[in-house]
């Protein structure tokens, strides 16, 4: 039987990542593996109702509240969506996970890193990605892509966005063999190309 394998996909709102998930699904499928697309927030089922809370509610909602959702999500795509697949030999390919809650909770919101990897570990039950891709991209051009159409997250400000950008860049300096990073300002093809490579690295692995 084929080995499952769980690849997430990070980085900043407007990175592109979305396009590059869908095109590696692509060139995958045409190699004959069976793939499953994910995300998070908004794992299908549940998640899309706890997604809908997320970027849409427009009162208050506290950092660690916020934080819970998130993770509420993650332990719900983990056990019915994730662990599944890779478990009959499918590749998952996962737009955000446990990386975000840290750029974005620990490095954006200012919450307690430790703590927070201390909450990803509970709602994945221990399991980490075979792989993650971190899309790098300067915060300028990426809220140029995003547009005036911004969502609560989106709408969090020039320092929040940086913090995040250097929250993932830090991230993947800790986790050098899980996470690699991608520049992001290149155009789609370049950074197929990267990720295509990338992929490749860690499937002789
Ligand atoms: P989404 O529309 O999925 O953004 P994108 O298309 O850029 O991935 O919205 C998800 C938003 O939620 C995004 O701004 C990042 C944020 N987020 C967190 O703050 N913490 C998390 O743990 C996750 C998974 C996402």
């Amino acid at each position: 039987m084929k080995k499952g394998l769980f690849i997430t996909f990070e980085g900043a709102d407007g990175c592109g990542k979305t396009t590059q998930i869908n095109l590696l699904k692509e060139y995958l499928e045409n190699q004959g593996y069976e793939v499953v697309l994910t995300r998070e927030p908004g794992a299908k089922g549940l998640g899309e109702k706890v997604r809908e809370i997320l970027l849409n509610y427009d009162g208050v909602v506290s950092d660690r509240c916020e934080s819970f959702l998130f993770l509420a999500d993650r332990a719900q795509n983990i056990d019915i969506i994730v662990n599944p697949a890779v478990a009959a030999g499918k590749i998952v390919l996962c737009d955000r996970h446990i990386d975000s809650t840290v750029a974005y909770q620990g490095f954006g919101r200012g919450l307690d890193r430790k703590r927070i990897k201390m909450l990803n570990d509970i709602a994945t039950n221990g399991r980490k990605p075979d792989l993650t891709i971190v899309f790098d991209i300067d915060v300028e051009t990426s809220m140029k892509r995003v547009g005036k159409e911004k969502d609560r997250m989106e709408s969090a400000g020039i320092e929040f966005h940086n913090r995040v950008r250097n929250g993932y860049l830090e991230i993947a300096k800790e986790e050098p063999e899980r996470i690699k990073v991608v520049n992001a300002a290149a155009s789609i093809d370049v950074v197929f190309e990267n990720v295509k490579t990338i992929f490749h690295k860690t499937l002789q692995k």
